[in-house]
């Protein structure tokens, strides 16, 4: 049996869903692609059971699927279900539901200080969510479905059907992270590492291929570990290759990537399976001092990193490559702090995720003394950015007059007509254009460059 929506036809999946009731709900996402990946398969099995997606004003559930990796996650959070605390306390609406890392965090204190809480659920239980929903307007029972044993593992086994962009969607392909890295609260709240199974992986993008999906990005904290916990042949090269060979697939990505586990098999497959593997990834340096990397348990040095940089240049001349950076981790001196600015003028990377250190409560490194003031800390962070904006600028000018093959997939954030694609490095591109474009791709002819974009016109689309 199917239903439409929105989003298509979606199969009827059979949930042990108990007692029917169906009702609006909308989903607040925060944090990384996981989570995104999260909401889109929670939003699909709702859609599915029969419920309407709606407002985050009108809903009368609201789901938070909520992000621990820095202080200010957590306290966006805090504040939200505050202000729809209050229209809760005067209307009994909107009922909430906190799933995801902060809900493992913090989730029996979230419920203890909301009421309008009726459930919280850690990453590792989205497949009980549902039964959750239909426990509490059924028999009025909240429930609390947190991690014991980081092991155990309550999986939601539905694909990501009905997502915002009907031609992108990510997979995740291991949950959890091992390597406690020592800033990061991702393996207390995520869990141990755990592989997925091939074949559900290749299913699941099969389903979504059908769908109409023309680009597929798989997720773990740490992909290159893919299949090192399984007795099999699997490894993350052999997925990656298989989810390229995949009849339909135009684009395939992954992320993200960990510089102690790239290994050069990756490099050539990525190599060999242009161009439906894009030339494209993350490397997250964190630091650009050995002596820090040491301190946050990153298992490389800064020269260990340049030979994988170099590697990847050598096999893909003009891969795009992004990165992570973290300033003010305890002990960071003048002296780590300007290696990190040389790295960036050394790798010039396209684009780079910077943060500023947050303490996590439980991690190795909340113990350790932060001599640095806050005014110190986003000064970094102000000459890290600059920087790092300066560098992308010169390299996107640089790409000015070449032709780009550009596959669109949304409207340009401030509108004026515009339209947002991305080419295979991941770069995003804005042309004149309709939404005739939308799902389509095209060669688009560069005529300038910015910090964060590029511009161009459109010299051929390809036919639908
Ligand atoms: N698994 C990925 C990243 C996961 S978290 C990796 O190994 O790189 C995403 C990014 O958040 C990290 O790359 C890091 O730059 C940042 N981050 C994680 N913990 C942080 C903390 N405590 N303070 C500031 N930034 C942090
Ligand atoms: Fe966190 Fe390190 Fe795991 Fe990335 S590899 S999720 S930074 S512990
Ligand atoms: Fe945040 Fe959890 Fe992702 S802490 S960054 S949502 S893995």
């Amino acid at each position: 049996m199917e239903i439409t929506s929105d989003f298509g036809k979606i199969p009827w999946y059979h949930f042990p869903s108990g007692v029917f009731v169906m009702k609006t709900f909308a989903l607040i996402v925060f944090g990384c692609q996981m989570n995104v990946y999260d909401a889109d398969r929670l939003r699909t099995q709702l859609i599915a059971e029969g419920w309407t997606e709606t407002s985050q004003e009108d809903a009368e559930v609201l789901l938070f699927v909520t992000c621990s990796i820095r202080e200010k996650a957590e306290q966006k959070v805090w504040s939200l279900i505050g202000r729809f605390q209050k229209k809760w306390d005067s209307q009994k609406k909107p009922y909430m539901a906190i799933v995801g890392c902060m809900a493992q965090r913090v989730g029996e204190k979230l419920m203890k200080r909301f009421p309008g809480i009726f459930m919280v659920a850690g990453p590792r239980h989205l497949g009980v969510v549902f039964s959750g929903i239909q426990k509490f307007f059924s028999q009025g029972e909240k429930s609390i479905f947190l991690d014991e044993d980081p092991r155990g593992l309550e999986d939601l086994h539905c694909p990501p059907l009905c997502r915002p962009n009907p031609w992108k969607a990510y997979i995740t392909i291991a949950h959890g992270c091992d390597n406690f890295c020592t800033y990061c609260i991702v393996p207390y709240v995520r869990g141990r590492f755990q592989s997925r199974e091939p074949e559900d992986i290749l299913q699941e993008a099969r389903s979504l291929i059908e769908q109409g999906v023309l680009e597929i990005t798989l997720l773990g904290q740490n992909v290159n570990s893919y299949g090192t916990d399984r007795k099999d042949t699997w490894t993350f090269p052999r997925l990656l290759r298989e989810c390229a060979a995949l009849p339909g697939l135009r684009r395939l990505r992954f992320a993200t990537n960990h510089p102690k586990d790239l290994s050069p098999e990756v490099i050539s497959v990525m190599a060999e399976g242009a161009p439906v593997i894009c030339p494209a990834l993350n490397l997250p340096i964190q630091s650009g001092s050995d002596e820090v990397l040491k301190k946050m348990n990153r298992g490389y040095t800064v020269e260990q990193y340049a030979s994988i940089i170099s590697l990847l240049r050598e096999a893909m001349p003009h891969v795009g490559i992004t990165s992570d950076l973290i300033v003010g981790f305890p002990g960071e001196s003048e002296e780590d702090f300007q290696s990190s600015l040389e790295v960036l003028r050394r790798f010039r990377f396209d684009l780079v995720h910077s943060a500023a250190y947050s303490p996590r409560p439980g991690t190795s490194s909340a113990s350790m003394e932060q001599e640095l003031s806050r005014e110190d800390l986003f000064h970094r962070l102000h000459e890290v950015n600059s920087l790092q904006s300066k560098i992308a600028l010169e390299k996107n000018e640089k790409l000015a007059g070449t032709l780009q093959d550009v596959l669109f997939d949304a409207l340009a954030p401030r509108g004026e007509n515009l339209l947002q694609g991305r080419t295979p490095t991941d770069k995003v591109v804005l042309v004149p254009g309709n939404e005739d474009f939308l799902g389509r791709f095209g060669k688009v002819r560069i005529l300038s460059g910015e910090h964060w974009c590029l511009r161009g016109e459109v010299e051929e689309l390809e036919p639908r």
